[in-house]
């Protein structure tokens, strides 16, 4: 049976939606496990690390302020748009619940409209006062001057809002409680690498959730899913959401 027709036997009323770098790839943005995980030869685990931050701090800043920059250039495509204008409408209906988890520091996701909209690694758009703890928005590089709004302290006080690696994820316990109760769990666009983000579909499905994967390729989770669809998110997303819309 066809994809969606097989997906048309479903109601949904509680849906979390989990997207990784695959589903900003068509708007330009190099997904993390391109050119083999490196970026101007280091290892991304080298960059995105705190104690790669206590040793080189300009060159994390770096790496950051060109993603950060990179934000300028590009938009968010249909898949991004789709999920957002499905949020409007699904969340018309009283009762239903919809959440969207990215594993994406780019913000695509607001961009495009969406509201129940959660960064489980943190944005680019954001840095974090070492001392103080407090987020501010973040629209230039942050340099060793760069000098933090509530303290007011400059030399490496402002790190990037951005979980890196050895550190604990973003609204957990909100994203932990959305899984346990939804009936659908979608995955678009994320390798299944990274824990806790590719143990979601085991918590969807004990819930009694049906699961569907929208990837270029089988993730590392694949098999845990119900039902894959192989394809580009641009395409594959606004496709498969029409389903519900007439819910
Ligand atoms: P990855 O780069 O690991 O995986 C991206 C996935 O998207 C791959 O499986 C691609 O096949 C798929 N893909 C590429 N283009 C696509 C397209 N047009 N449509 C659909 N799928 C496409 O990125 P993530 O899984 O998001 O964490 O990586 C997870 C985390 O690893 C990141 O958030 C980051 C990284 O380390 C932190 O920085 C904490």
């Amino acid at each position: 049976m066809p994809a969606e027709d097989s997906l048309k036997l479903l109601s949904p009323q509680k849906i979390v939606v989990l997207t990784g770098a695959g589903i900003s790839a068509e708007s330009g943005v190099k997904t993390f496990r391109d050119n083999d995980g490196l970026w101007e030869h280091h290892r991304i685990e080298d960059v995105a690390t705190p104690e790669a931050f206590a040793r080189d701090p300009e060159l994390v800043q770096h790496f950051y302020n060109l993603r950060r920059a990179q934000l300028n250039d590009v938009a968010p495509n249909s898949a991004h748009h789709a999920l957002a204008a499905f949020e409007q409408h699904f969340l018309q209906k009283t009762d239903n619940e919809f959440l969207l988890v990215t594993q994406n520091v780019d913000n695509l996701h607001d961009r495009a409209g969406s509201k129940n909209l959660l960064h489980m690694h943190g944005e680019l758009a954001l840095s974090r006062c070492i001392n103080s703890g407090q987020i501010h928005q973040q629209k230039q590089p942050i340099t060793p001057e760069s000098r933090c709004t509530c303290c007011h302290i400059n030399h490496n006080t402002l790190r990037p809002h951005i979980v890196w690696f050895g550190e604990m994820p973003l609204h957990m316990d909100t994203i932990y409680q959305a899984l346990e109760q939804c009936d659908l769990f979608i995955s678009i666009g994320t390798s299944g690498h990274v824990y806790p983000a590719a143990g979601f579909v085991e918590i969807a499905r004990a819930a009694g959730a049906y699961t569907l994967e929208i990837n270029l390729e089988p993730s590392q989770v694949n098999r845990l899913f119900h039902q894959h669809i192989q394809g580009p998110a641009g395409t594959e997303v606004p496709k498969i959401l029409k389903t519900w819309q007439t819910i």
